[in-house]
């Protein structure tokens, strides 16, 4: 989601960075070789075929099919980019990029329809199991988000993440992906940013399911996912890790833009955004402001290596996208600085977004992508923006182009 969304943990942690380590201006311009680039996209904003081969509806689905008033232009996912018939086009599209990876998530009911194990659906296994060896045939390590908000309906049938027993689910279904993929998956993600999807049991409109218990459901669903976190962690690491890589545990964090708090109260009661004590002054695109965040982290969870899963900008649609390389190139620079001057142990960055897709309620309109896609073409024909040229050349090089960096910096 967009900035407006940003997490209460990041909103914390943002206020402590702007009372963070002063900015020193020398640096190198280069990342260090074995420093991993990525883009990253999500099942439901891009895959579309939402009924097909045996798929499940989610969430996602069901919301904005009953409720297209809710998205801008009535938008939905049913065929979003088309990547379930596309990934190949996709893939050749993450080789001119030059990534060394690439993060996806898999749609829990593309693989079981009604989000428990009495079906398993093949087809749906089959398309992960071509996508991952067209990238690692291609040279691209697969990063896989096994949950970015759409759950099957036919869990929320049951209440969804405020009812407990979703753990289990959730367990079941990581159980069946590490041995579905895991010979093969070296990097997992289990839930994108759930204190962004917890909000679809707080208000109505903004994301799936669209459950008004702010301050009661949202918190019943936040312990539920920390939960299955927790145990989805504890099956890989005792029955998977040793066989499957000799893999470590990373610290993955979405950062889209810096939030300036003070101390108050605000939101309806009860709610999160009360329960924070914070009121919201101004959001800036403030790179500084990540270089801090990023210490915070280092400081906070001493140990783990750092990879910022999605950074990127929204704008408009074209494909002279000069605001987006400056967004990017800036972002990237206060990680360089992160990573040489502050020793930040950052080893990957992933870009959001490989391509325009459908960004949840905000529509189609809402733009992401290096690529852009022409939704208004049935073919849905993808073309490379300014920044896809400006981010293959840092992606492969390694290096930050400093001509640019000080025409604006
Ligand atoms: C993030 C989401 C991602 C996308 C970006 C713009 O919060 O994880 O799916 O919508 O925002």
């Amino acid at each position: 989601m967009d900035p407006g969304h940003v997490p209460t943990v990041m909103i914390l942690a943002v206020v402590l960075s702007l009372v963070g380590t002063a900015v020193t201006q020398q640096h190198a311009a280069s990342f260090p070789e074995d420093f991993i680039f990525g883009a990253a996209t999500a099942s439901y904003q891009v895959e579309g075929a939402w009924n097909e081969d045996g798929k499940g509806e989610n969430i996602w689905d069901r919301m904005l099919h009953e409720h297209p008033e809710y998205s801008s232009n009535g938008d939905n996912g049913d065929v979003a980019c088309d990547s379930y018939h596309k990934y190949q086009e996709d893939v050749q599209m993450l080789k001119a990029l030059g990534v060394d990876v690439y993060r996806f998530s898999i749609s829990w009911a593309r693989i079981l329809p009604t989000g428990d194990l009495d079906v398993i659906n093949q087809p749906g296994i089959d398309y992960y199991n071509n996508l991952i060896n067209e990238l690692l045939a291609n040279g691209i390590q697969p990063m896989v988000t096994m949950y970015h908000w759409d759950l099957p309906q036919a869990l929320q049938y049951i209440g969804g993440w405020p009812n407990p027993i979703l753990a289990d689910y959730f367990v079941e279904y990581a159980r069946l992906l590490f041995d579905e993929f895991g010979d093969r998956v070296r990097w997992w993600i289990t839930f994108n940013e759930p204190a962004s999807f917890v909000g679809g049991y707080s208000s109505v409109g903004v994301a799936a399911p669209s459950q008004n218990a702010s301050g009661i459901g949202d918190y019943l669903a936040a312990h539920t996912v920390l939960r299955a976190h927790a145990r989805a962690y504890r099956l890989y690491d005792e029955q998977y890790r040793a066989a499957q890589n000799g893999t470590s545990d990373f610290f993955g964090i979405n950062h889209y833009a810096t939030k300036f708090v003070i101390s108050g109260e605000e939101g309806i009661s009860p709610s999160m955004t009360r329960d924070t004590g914070t009121v919201l002054v101004d959001t800036q695109n403030y790179p500084t402001g990540f270089r801090n965040l990023l210490n915070w982290i280092a400081a906070e969870y001493p140990g783990y290596q750092v990879v910022v899963t999605e950074n990127g900008l929204r704008t408009g649609a074209g494909i002279n996208d000069t605001d987006r390389i400056e967004y990017y190139v800036s972002y990237l620079d206060a990680v360089l600085q992160a990573v040489n001057t502050d020793g930040v142990p950052v080893i990957g960055y992933v870009a959001w977004s490989l391509m325009d897709n459908l960004e949840w309620t905000g529509g189609f309109s809402v733009k992401f992508g290096l690529y852009e896609v022409d939704f208004d073409d049935p073919d849905l024909p993808r073309t490379p923006k300014a920044s896809a040229g400006v981010m293959g050349d840092i992606f492969r090089t390694k290096q930050l182009p400093t001509d640019f960096l000080q025409s604006f910096v």
